[in-house]
């Protein structure tokens, strides 16, 4: 069954990928306690770094219809590489609100540099796209943007070595070109980025600005359900347990699991997983 507009109590709807886009879900299980989640990990076809346009909207329509038989009132598009490359195309087919992370990133990091050059690091399709930049340079041309693509992230955030000298070594080849460049803010511009913050923050120092995108996605989703009449009004009983939240995935659920209970603040039991190329 589809959901029907209006109802203020139905979930939001978010997927990515994978696991990266449980940085997003962790935003909003923060900053919007009162909303239910039905968040969907693509885990059978990840990565979606590496894809053409044409592949990555295809999956982002089968999630989507998928999203829609779980009566979701609004989608988030947790994933910087679907934002950029299948926002454009699903929102045209939807009548319920749907966002991505890429404008809330690059609206935050206009207003938070001061010299007018910004970094961001993505996977290469998002990176590709030049998304990013397209949407600071709407807000402000006068903003230089440098862009890096930084493949070999989400394998060593996956395989959990966040603070590992190898993760440092790869970090510093990426970053050095763009620290080169006397940038006062850098665009996390993947969902996995952000559980590198600290690795990054050591190598950049204190005096550039980090951008984490999922947070501010997080906020605008909280303004575009008031702004909607979509915002939930019911406090669940006891905030940020499971039952609010229900998990799907395309392959290896176990592992999946595995990864959401060390980022998350508590213990997923159910994980289902569906055959998405159904949708
Ligand atoms: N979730 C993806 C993103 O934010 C990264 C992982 C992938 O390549 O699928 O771009």
């Amino acid at each position: 069954m589809e959901y029907m507009r209006g109802d203020c109590r139905a979930s939001i709807g978010v997927f990515d990928s994978g696991v990266g886009g449980l940085t997003v879900a962790r935003e909003i299980m923060r900053n919007l306690p009162k909303e239910h989640i039905v968040y969907f990990g693509d885990t059978a076809r990840v990565p979606y770094g590496s894809k053409s346009k044409d592949t990555i909207v295809r999956y982002s329509q089968q999630i989507i219809h998928f999203l829609r038989t779980q009566e979701v009132k609004a989608i988030v598009i947790a994933c910087n590489t679907a934002s950029a490359l299948a926002l454009d195309e699903v929102e045209k087919e939807l009548d319920i609100p749907i966002i991505g992370v890429i404008r809330p990133g690059a609206r935050v990091a206009v207003t938070s540099t001061s010299n007018r050059r910004i970094g961001v690091i993505g996977t290469e399709s998002t990176i590709n796209s030049h998304m990013y930049k397209k949407l600071i340079y709407e807000q402000d041309p006068s903003i230089t943007v440098y862009e890096k693509a930084c493949p070999l992230f989400c394998p060593l955030v996956e395989e959990g070595w966040l603070k590992d000298p190898v993760t440092k070594e790869v970090a510093r080849r990426y970053l050095d070109e763009l620290l080169n460049k006397d940038i006062d803010s850098l665009i996390l511009g993947c969902t996995h980025y952000p559980l590198l913050r600290s690795l990054i923050r050591e190598l950049v120092g204190d005096s550039i600005t980090l951008v984490n995108p999922a947070y501010e996605t997080a906020k605008e989703l909280g303004e575009l359900l008031e702004r909607e009449g979509l915002a939930n009004p019911d406090m669940p009983e006891e905030p940020l347990t499971a039952e609010p939240y229900r998990f799907f995935v395309s392959d290896m659920a176990d592992k999946f699991g595995s990864f959401a209970n060390s980022i998350l603040p508590y213990d997923i039991e159910t994980i289902q997983k569906i055959n998405i190329e159904e949708y």
